[in-house]
């Protein structure tokens, strides 16, 4: 493991850490899979894409008002990249952070990225005491609808048209966790 490469938290299969150079090339493979980006805002992802983004987050520090940081997901026991998980703490208001996660598809299916983000539940309400965590999917993204309801998060919203993807107006639903509902659970 590189010595720059923070760990923020872990389970007791998965270590949510800081991006680092030696996970370009397995960030770049599943983000720039056409099957991972179906619901995601990007397409046709380029290495060069990929170069700047783990630089960046490399860099980075998570729970700036207005910035997304992105966890890197990686195996406890090898430390192999197998996904991200975000957090995007709002400029306007910092005690509500919003929350995305993608999962590299042969690692999908093992539960891994709903404990990926159980892991980041427990430390935005534990460790950064956030008030209210709130994500956004695509109606149609039934497997990120599936993750979001098996973590305990609520629909509060149908959001019509709300976002442009891959040249289609969608439809989101919006979730959300209270910190008090996380902790009543
Ligand atoms: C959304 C996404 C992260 C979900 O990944 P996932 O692996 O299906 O999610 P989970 O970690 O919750 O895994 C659950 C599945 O693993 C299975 N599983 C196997 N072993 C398991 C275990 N030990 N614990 C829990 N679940 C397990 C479950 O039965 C479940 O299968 P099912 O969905 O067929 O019922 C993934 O589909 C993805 O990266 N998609 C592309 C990016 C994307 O769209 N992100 C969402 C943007 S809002």
């Amino acid at each position: 493991m590189e010595k720059s490469e923070k760990i923020y938290a872990r389970s007791s299969r998965l270590l949510l850490r800081q991006f680092s150079q030696q996970d370009v090339d397995s960030f770049y493979l599943y983000r720039s899979s056409p099957e991972v980006a179906k619901f995601q805002s990007w397409e046709n992802y380029q290495y060069h894409d990929a170069e700047i983004f783990v630089r960046k987050q490399s860099q980075s520090v998570p729970n700036q008002p207005g910035t997304w940081f992105q966890f890197a997901i990686a195996l406890a026991e090898t430390n192999q990249l197998i996904g991200d998980c975000a957090l995007h703490t709002l400029l306007a208001e910092p005690r509500i952070v919003e929350i995305g996660f993608t999962l590299a598809e042969e690692h999908q299916g093992k539960g891994y990225a709903s404990e990926a983000v159980r892991v980041l539940l427990n430390y935005v309400f534990n460790d950064l005491r956030k008030h209210k965590v709130i994500a956004f999917t695509d109606v149609r993204n039934e497997k990120s609808i599936r993750l979001l309801e098996r973590v305990g998060m609520r629909r509060e919203g149908h959001l019509l048209e709300n976002y442009m993807s891959k040249g289609l107006w969608v439809d989101e639903y919006q979730y959300a966790l209270l910190e008090s509902e996380w902790k009543n659970r």
